[in-house]
C-alpha cells in the first residue's frame, strides 16, 4: 500500500520535472501558458557534466528551463562524422530527471526546423569561420549559426547558456544575436572536465579507453605552456612549436592546431605583449577523433 503511494508520488514528480515535447509548437504553447523568466540550453545530446552544469546554471538563474536536444544535420561538414555522433535519448532524458529540477525538453525533428530545405543560412560571420575551426571545418559555423538563429528564435529565451570550450563557437553566437538582433543575454560557462583533465565531450565516448586516458596530456600541455608563457622568458613561436612537440607525443595523435590568440578578434599573436587577452586554443585528432580545448592565458 505504502509502495504504491511512494511510487504514485514518484511518477507525478517525474512527469512534473520533466516535460517532454516533440515540436516547438507544444512547447511554445507551455511556455505561452506560463509566466517567469526562461533559460534555454541547446545541445545535441549524448549528455555529460559539461551539459549538466549548464542546466544546472540556467536553473539556478531561471524560473524555466529548456533544454534541447538535437543533432544538426547542417554544421556536420563530414558525413561520416555526423553518422558516428552518439546519440542516446533515453540516458539523455535520465540524466536531466535525476537533476531534480524542472526541465522542459524540445527534441525536435529536423523537418520541423528546416523544412524541406536542409540548408544553413549564410552569415557574414567574418574572420570567424575563416580561423582555427572555421578553417578546419569549412560551413561548420554556418550551420551551427543557422540552427542556433532556429532555436532562439523557437525559444525565445531570456538567457542562452553555452560553454566556453567552445569559446570560438560562443564569439560566433555572440556575432549572429548581434546580426540578427535577437534579444537574449548569452552566458558563458566554465569548462567541465574529466578528473585527468580532459575536456567533458560527447566525442570522448568514440574514444578507446587508452586513448581517453592519453587525452589528459592535452590540458596538462595547455597548462604547462600556460606556465612557461607567464614566466615571459620565451618568444611566441618556441611555446608554439612546443606545444605542437608535447601535444604530437601522444599515440595516434594528429595536432591539427595549438595557437595564441587573442579573445576578442581570435587573431593568432605574432609575439608575446600583442594582446593583453590571451588565450591558448588546441584541436587534436586522437584515433581520428577530434578533440578541442581551451585555456585562458592571463588569469
Ligand atoms: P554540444 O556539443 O552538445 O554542446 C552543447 C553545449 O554544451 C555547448 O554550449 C557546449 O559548449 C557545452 N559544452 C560541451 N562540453 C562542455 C564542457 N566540457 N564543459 C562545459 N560546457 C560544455 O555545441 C553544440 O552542442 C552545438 O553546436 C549547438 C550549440 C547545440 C548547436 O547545434
Amino acid at each position: 500500500m505504502l509502495n504504491s503511494h511512494l511510487c504514485s508520488i514518484f511518477e507525478y514528480l517525474e512527469a512534473k520535472l520533466l516535460q517532454i515535447f516533440k515540436t516547438f509548437t507544444d512547447l511554445r504553447e507551455q511556455l505561452d501558458s506560463g509566466q517567469g523568466s526562461v533559460g534555454f540550453v541547446p545541445t545535441m545530446g549524448a549528455l555529460h557534466e559539461g551539459h549538466v552544469s549548464l542546466v544546472r546554471r540556467a536553473a539556478a538563474e531561471n524560473t524555466r528551463v529548456v533544454v534541447s536536444i538535437f543533432v544538426n544535420p547542417t554544421q556536420f561538414n563530414d558525413p561520416a562524422d555526423l553518422e558516428k555522433y552518439p546519440r542516446n535519448l533515453e540516458q539523455d532524458l535520465q540524466i536531466l530527471e535525476s537533476l531534480g529540477s524542472q526541465l522542459f525538453v524540445v527534441c525536435p525533428a529536423v523537418s520541423e526546423l528546416y523544412g524541406d530545405r536542409l540548408e544553413s543560412k549564410i552569415y557574414d560571420l567574418a574572420h570567424l569561420s575563416e580561423v582555427m575551426e572555421g578553417a578546419m571545418r569549412p560551413g561548420h559555423y554556418q550551420g551551427v549559426a543557422t540552427v542556433v538563429e532556429k532555436l532562439l528564435k523557437e525559444v525565445r529565451p531570456d538567457q542562452a547558456y553555452f560553454g566556453e570550450k567552445d569559446f570560438q563557437q560562443f564569439k560566433v553566437i555572440e556575432r549572429l544575436v548581434a546580426l540578427e538582433s535577437i534579444d537574449v543575454r548569452l552566458v558563458q560557462c566554465p569548462i567541465a572536465r574529466e578528473h585527468h583533465g580532459l575536456a567533458r565531450s560527447s566525442r570522448n565516448e568514440l574514444l578507446s579507453p587508452q586513448a581517453r586516458r592519453d587525452a589528459g596530456v592535452i590540458y596538462a600541455v595547455l597548462q604547462q605552456i600556460k606556465k612557461d608563457y607567464q614566466a615571459g622568458d620565451y618568444s611566441y613561436p618556441f611555446l608554439k612549436s612546443k606545444g605542437i612537440r608535447e601535444l604530437s607525443k601522444i599515440p595516434n595523435s594528429r595536432v591539427e592546431y595549438f595557437i595564441l590568440a587573442d579573445e576578442e578578434s581570435l587573431e593568432e599573436i605574432e609575439s608575446l605583449g600583442d594582446s593583453t587577452k590571451v588565450r591558448a586554443f588546441v584541436a587534436v585528432q586522437l584515433e581520428k577523433i577530434r578533440l578541442i580545448d581551451t585555456l585562458n592565458y592571463q588569469e
